[in-house]
């Protein structure tokens, strides 16, 4: 079982968690390395351009299934809801259900960054100005002390779009969804799943033609050297993302050109020629598969939107009060 991990129990700062994760995560084979460690600002900026690929469906593909069914979507989620996103997601995302919604109450965007996520409330706040908006800085894989309802607010509706729910292990995304279940008891969840599909189509959006994915996946690297004093030869790590069929999941590597050593700190590593640093996984669901997780959770699924491919789908859970 592969254990490349979106939860991090490590206390400290972001640079010190890194730090602690990277170290760890290359002194045994298989070498690997959370996939939440991508996203300082470069890599932010390099998965916004993923997401205007050609090759890269989802994001486009999930606003598509937004700007057709959000009317849908406001009835499940009912009048004065809260809405509680995990992960600064995108603005035209957030956008999409807002103004389909029935006289929202209140926006909480959960992020990790604050820079981004301060930045992102503002540009709402302008343009929604009788919204609320509750922006908390925290990181959305441990449990997260949400502001308390008020009195009048509807429900309380997590949304987790672009399948970052295919970041996390099964494991690990049926403690996160439990997790979720309980602080949206009497609400529900709208989130987002990439499907199961020909691989082909899958292996194109992760070996994008203008280089974009491997940059990302190769970023992490350069994030050691200026973050944790490494000196790894970026050009010596190849960006190898292949589907893995039998466990539904893309997997990324970064894969070593040359047997080679790597300093970070004082620490030195090894690595052969050949030896892969497990970087990401990205599961892909069936419909019923991520119904059935989102049972287990304690979610009942009630309504699903895909677009006509069946590339994409958002699902409409309930949290029971
Ligand atoms: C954020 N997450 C859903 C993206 C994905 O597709 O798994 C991250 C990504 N990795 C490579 N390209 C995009």
């Amino acid at each position: 079982m592969n254990t490349v991990s979106l939860f991090q129990t490590l206390p400290g700062n972001e640079s010190d968690e890194f730090a602690c994760a990277l170290t760890a995560g290359l002194r045994a084979k298989p070498y690997q390395v959370s996939p939440k460690f991508f996203y300082d600002a470069a890599g932010s900026a390099l998965f916004d351009q993923i997401c205007e690929l050609p090759e890269y469906y989802p994001t486009r593909t999930e606003i598509g299934i937004l700007a057709e069914h959000a009317n849908d979507m406001a009835t499940c989620i009912g009048p004065n809801a809260e809405i509680v996103e995990f992960g600064a997601g995108s603005s035209r995302k957030i956008r999409l259900l807002l103004d389909a919604l029935h006289r929202p109450q209140r926006f909480v965007p959960v992020d990790i960054s604050g820079e981004h996520l301060h930045a992102s409330a503002g540009a709402l706040r302008e343009a929604y100005p009788s919204l609320e908006i509750r922006p908390v800085v925290a990181d959305f894989t441990r449990p997260v002390a949400l502001p308390p309802r008020m009195p009048g607010h509807g429900a309380r509706v997590g949304f987790f779009p672009g399948s970052s729910i295919g970041n996390f292990d099964p494991q690990e995304a049926r403690r996160f969804l439990r997790q979720i279940a309980n602080q949206l008891r009497g609400g529900g969840l709208l989130i987002g799943t990439d499907l199961v599909k020909d691989p082909a189509i899958l292996h194109a959006a992760y070996n994008d033609a203008a280089g974009v994915t491997a940059a990302f996946n190769r970023n992490l690297l350069l994030r050691a050297n200026r973050e944790l004093d490494a000196d790894f030869v970026v050009d010596n790590f190849a960006h190898y993302a292949f589907y893995n069929a039998a466990l539904q999941r893309i997997e990324m590597h970064l894969i070593s050109l040359h047997s080679q050593n790597v300093h970070i700190g004082d620490e030195r590593f090894h690595f052969a020629e050949g030896d892969s640093i497990h970087t990401e996984n990205s599961y892909k669901f069936t419909l019923e598969g991520f119904h059935a997780l989102a049972m287990e959770a304690g979610f009942r699924p009630a309504a699903t939107w895909c677009d006509a491919r069946r590339w994409f789908c958002l699902h409409w859970l309930e949290a029971p009060a």
